[in-house]
C-alpha cells in the first residue's frame, strides 16, 4: 500500500470534513476565519450598536409554531407565486451591493444558484456585475433594485437599462436616504476604493484563501467594484456614502407612472407608509429594515411585517428580510403574514465560507429545512401556511372561549 497516498487521502477527507456546514451560524464561522476582518465586517456589521441586527433574528427564533398531527404530508412541494411570477421556492436573495468583498464573482454565482432554483435574485444598483449580465446568467430570475441616488440623469439611465434588459420587477430601496455610522467600517478603515495601508494589507495576507481568490479573479477581471457606475454613459463615480434622499413620495409616483411593469418598494416598517406606498399603486411592499444596517432602534423586521400587514389587508404581497438564517426562520415569516421571503447575509456567508458551492449549500439547507418545518406545522403546500401555523393563535383561540 502506499502510505503517502493514504495519507494523503485523509488530509484531503479532513480538510473537506473541516470545510462542511450544517447551518448558517456555521458558515458564518467559517466565513469569519476565512475572509479579511475588513470585508467580514462589512458583511457581517450593521448601524450603530448593531442590537438590531442581532435583534432581527433573536425575535424569529422566539416565534413557536404549532405542530400538527396526523395529516398526510410525505409529498411536499416549496413552489409558491408572488405578484403573478411562479418561483421554485418561497425565498430568493436580497439585494446586496459590493458583495463581490465576500467572494469573487459573487453576483454571478448568486445569479446561477437563483436560476437553478427559479427563484428572484435582487440586483443592487451597487452590484459587481452589471445588470445586463446578471439577468442573463440568472435567466430571468433578477430583480432590479434601485436606488434614487446622487444624479437625476444617472436613475433615470438606470430605469432605462433595466427595461431594455426586460427585468419584470423594480425595487426601489427607501431606507437609505442618509448613510448610517457603521462602527465595524470605521474601526477597520473601510471605504472604497480601498485605501492601503499597513493594517489592511496584513488583514489580506493574514487571510490567503480570500486573498488569492481574489487576485486570480482581479487579474482577469479587475477589481471588484459597483459596475452599473462603471458601464454608465453618464460616467456617475459610485460614492458609497452618498444620499439616497431623491426616492420622495413625488418621486415614487413619477415613478410608478414610468415603470410599466411590477413595482416593490423596500425598506418599509411603518404602517401608514405600507398604506399610503399601496394606495399609490406599488405591486408589492418589502418590510425590511436592512438588516439592522441603517437605523438601528427601528423594530424588529418581523414585528414591522405583522403591523403591516393588518395596515394593508391580505391582498398587497409582502416580501420580508432581516435575520433570517434558516428554514425554519423563513416558515415563521410566511405565518407572520408574509408571501415571499429574501435571505441576505446568510447567502453571503455561504459565498464567504465556500464560494459557489458554499452559497448553493446554504440556499439546499435553508430549502430542506423549509420543507421540513412545512411539513410539521401540517403542510404540504406553501399557499396553506397562514397565522393559525403560529402557536400564539391558538392561545389566543383559547382564551377567547374561556
Ligand atoms: C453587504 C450588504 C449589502 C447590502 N446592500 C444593499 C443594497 O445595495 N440595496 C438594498 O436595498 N439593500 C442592501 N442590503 C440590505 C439587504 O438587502 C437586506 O435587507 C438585509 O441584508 C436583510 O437582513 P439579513 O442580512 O439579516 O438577512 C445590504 C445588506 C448587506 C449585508
Amino acid at each position: 500500500m502506499n502510505w503517502k497516498f493514504v495519507t494523503l487521502g485523509h488530509s484531503a477527507a479532513r480538510y473537506v470534513e473541516l470545510n462542511r456546514f450544517f447551518s448558517v451560524a456555521e458558515a458564518r464561522l467559517r466565513a469569519r476565519k476565512r475572509l479579511p476582518r475588513m470585508m467580514f465586517d462589512f458583511v457581517d456589521g450593521a448601524s450603530g450598536d448593531e442590537s438590531l441586527s442581532h435583534l432581527n433574528s433573536t425575535a424569529l427564533d422566539a416565534i413557536r409554531l404549532m405542530p400538527r398531527v396526523l395529516r398526510d404530508v410525505a409529498d411536499r412541494d416549496l413552489s409558491t407565486e408572488i405578484m403573478g411570477l411562479q418561483m421554485g421556492l418561497p425565498f430568493g436573495i436580497a439585494p446586496m451591493g459590493m458583495c463581490a468583498l465576500s467572494w469573487p464573482n459573487a453576483d454571478r454565482h448568486m445569479a446561477r444558484a437563483a436560476a437553478s432554483r427559479r427563484v428572484p435574485l435582487c440586483v443592487s444598483t451597487a452590484a459587481s456585475a452589471p445588470l445586463e449580465t446578471i439577468i442573463e446568467d440568472a435567466e430571468g430570475y433578477a430583480w432590479f433594485q434601485l436606488y434614487a441616488d446622487q444624479s437625476g440623469d444617472f436613475v433615470d439611465e438606470l430605469i432605462g437599462r433595466a427595461e431594455a434588459s426586460d427585468y419584470k420587477v423594480l425595487i426601489l430601496t427607501v431606507d437609505v436616504p442618509i448613510p448610517s455610522v457603521r462602527t465595524r467600517d470605521l474601526r477597520n478603515g473601510f471605504t472604497f476604493p480601498l485605501r492601503w495601508g499597513p493594517r489592511q494589507i496584513w488583514d489580506f495576507a493574514s487571510h490567503p484563501h480570500w486573498s488569492l481568490a481574489s487576485l486570480v479573479h482581479a487579474i482577469g477581471a479587475g477589481m471588484p467594484r459597483p459596475m452599473n457606475y462603471a458601464t454608465s454613459s453618464q460616467g456617475t463615480k459610485f460614492v458609497r456614502n452618498a444620499s439616497r434622499g431623491r426616492a420622495t413620495w413625488d418621486f415614487l409616483k413619477t415613478l410608478r407612472d414610468r415603470w410599466p411593469a411590477k413595482l416593490v418598494v423596500k425598506g418599509v416598517q411603518c404602517p401608514e407608509d405600507a398604506v399610503r406606498i399601496n394606495a399609490l399603486g406599488a405591486d408589492a411592499i418589502y418590510v425590511s429594515n436592512h438588516g439592522g444596517r441603517q437605523l438601528n432602534s427601528a423594530p424588529t423586521s418581523i414585528e414591522s411585517l405583522a403591523q403591516i400587514r393588518q395596515a394593508v389587508g391580505n391582498a398587497m404581497p409582502l416580501i420580508f428580510d432581516g435575520g433570517i438564517r434558516s428554514g425554519e426562520h423563513v416558515i415563521k415569516a410566511l405565518a407572520s403574514g408574509a408571501d415571499f421571503a429574501m435571505v441576505g447575509r446568510s447567502a453571503l456567508f455561504g459565498l464567504g465560507a465556500g464560494g459557489a458551492g458554499g452559497l448553493s449549500d446554504i440556499l439546499d439547507l435553508i430549502s430542506t429545512e423549509a420543507s421540513a418545518v412545512m411539513g410539521l406545522a401540517g403542510h404540504q403546500k406553501i399557499a396553506e401556511i397562514s397565522a393559525d401555523n403560529l402557536a400564539s393563535a391558538h392561545h389566543d383561540a383559547r382564551s377567547q372561549r374561556n
